[in-house]
């Protein structure tokens, strides 16, 4: 996804996939460079394309397959739902076993003050539903994102989100919206009493996995609450292990009130959430009734799965394990065409020169069978956010071939 947003800094290299971008031609694209493997099977750190050349899976789908692909438990997880029942009523309606349990025991991880939960399809559509949450809470109409943040595509989503370029096409967009810069203490007066709510990144992804400073979101979390403003935290990139806690808010201690979930949530099956305080979720089903709704919202056999995804992270001792996997990439990846490597826990960013390099070595690699990616915000970073699963011995080989990547331009 992050291809697109590169493609007019890029343009020679659009060209070459004009024959890649005439076979998808029946699929909307997104970019004309897509990455273009066509994968038949993928199981544990890895994919398998048509003709059986494996590739070491260094993104996960996008921070999606934290316990990789094909993890049993979850599979097993989707079978038995779907000779249960697939979809039966809209949100809200009927008692589905599966969201039940699986929102207990989210629940159960989080702070008493999130103690409800409204599931969705996609992370995007959980940025709508925390939107129109602070709005019909606070009464208030402004929202505040950070640059360089990510929230989703729609059009709410692109309001705060922090890209220009990526928005404009798209104006106008929701009115009352406004950017501050990620990390910068100054710009918390932005914050006032007119603020509904701030949409924050704990660790902003797509700017290059970029960690805010210490206090940051403590200062933040103050401002809030000296204004009446609600904090959102988004953790749809973070959450599920990702940096070395279940969630990524968990290293800062500071608690939002909502909190926003998707990509590992549904282990691998479309879903997104926001959890907030009962008491403020309640105001969603008066003045209007309905005030948001969605008929495939939690669907069941996502929650099976996200349950059992939760429960493999839970019994196991894979989020302990991040922060050693997170120091043998360190160790190991050091050239000196290697600026600095930026992020925390399995979400990291190895900095190096510019976009061109950026790019020879993604596309390097993944002659080697190793797939990384870019940033969408980010033209010196590569995006590095394996499966939690992935080995000693695979990291050492994934570093071995960036730094030959490195060595061949
Ligand atoms: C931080 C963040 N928020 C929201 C989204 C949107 O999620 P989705 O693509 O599931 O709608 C993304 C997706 O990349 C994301 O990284």
């Amino acid at each position: 996804m992050a291809n697109s947003l590169h493609l007019p800094r890029n343009s020679h290299y659009s060209i070459r996939n004009t024959q890649l971008v005439s076979l998808r031609s029946h699929l909307a694209p997104t970019s004309l460079i897509p990455i273009g493997l066509d994968i038949v099977r993928a199981e544990g750190c890895y994919l398998y394309d048509k003709v059986g050349k494996k590739y070491l899976d260094l993104i996960s789908g996008i921070s999606v397959s934290n316990l990789g692909h094909g993890y049993p438990k979850i599979t097993e997880a989707i079978k038995h739902q779907v000779d249960q029942h697939l979809h039966l009523m809209v949100w809200g309606e009927y008692v589905q076993a599966p969201q039940v349990v699986f929102a207990k025991n989210l629940i159960a991880q989080l702070p008493n003050s999130l103690d409800c939960v409204y599931f969705t399809n996609s992370g995007t559509e959980a940025t709508e539903g925390a939107m129109k949450l602070a709005k019909r809470v606070t009464g208030r109409h402004e929202i505040i994102g950070c640059f360089n943040a990510y929230h989703g595509s729609s059009q709410g989503a692109l309001s705060i989100a922090g890209d220009e370029w990526l928005k404009n096409a798209f104006r106008p967009l929701i009115p009352g919206t406004r950017q501050i810069r990620y990390n910068h203490i100054a710009d918390l007066e932005y914050i006032t009493q007119h603020t509904a709510a701030v949409f924050i990144e704990p660790i902003q992804g797509e700017a290059g996995a970029l960690v805010p400073g210490n206090g940051y979101l403590a200062a933040l979390r103050k401002k809030c609450n000296e204004t009446g403003t609600l904090l959102v935290f988004d953790e749809i990139q973070t959450g599920f292990g990702r940096t070395g806690k279940l969630f990524c808010f968990q290293h800062s201690g500071v608690v939002p009130d909502i909190l926003m979930l998707g990509k590992a949530l549904g282990g691998g099956m479309p879903l997104g959430a926001f959890i907030a305080n009962q008491d403020l979720m309640n105001s969603l089903a008066h003045d209007p009734v309905l005030g948001h709704i969605t008929t495939f919202g939690g669907h069941p056999v996502s929650c099976a799965a996200g349950n059992a995804a939760l429960e493999v992270l839970l019994e196991s001792d894979l989020i302990e394990k991040v922060a050693e996997k997170e120091a043998s990439f360190h160790r190991q990846l050091i050239h000196k065409k290697i600026m600095a490597i930026h992020g925390q826990g399995l979400l990291l960013a190895i900095e190096v020169a510019d976009f061109e390099e950026v790019q020879q070595t993604i596309k390097y690699c993944l002659g080697l069978g190793l797939v990384t990616d870019w940033f969408l915000f980010n033209t010196h970073c590569i995006r590095l956010a394996p499966p939690l699963t992935i080995s000693e011995e695979e990291i050492a080989w994934a570093c071995e071939t960036i730094k030959k990547a490195l060595d061949s331009f």
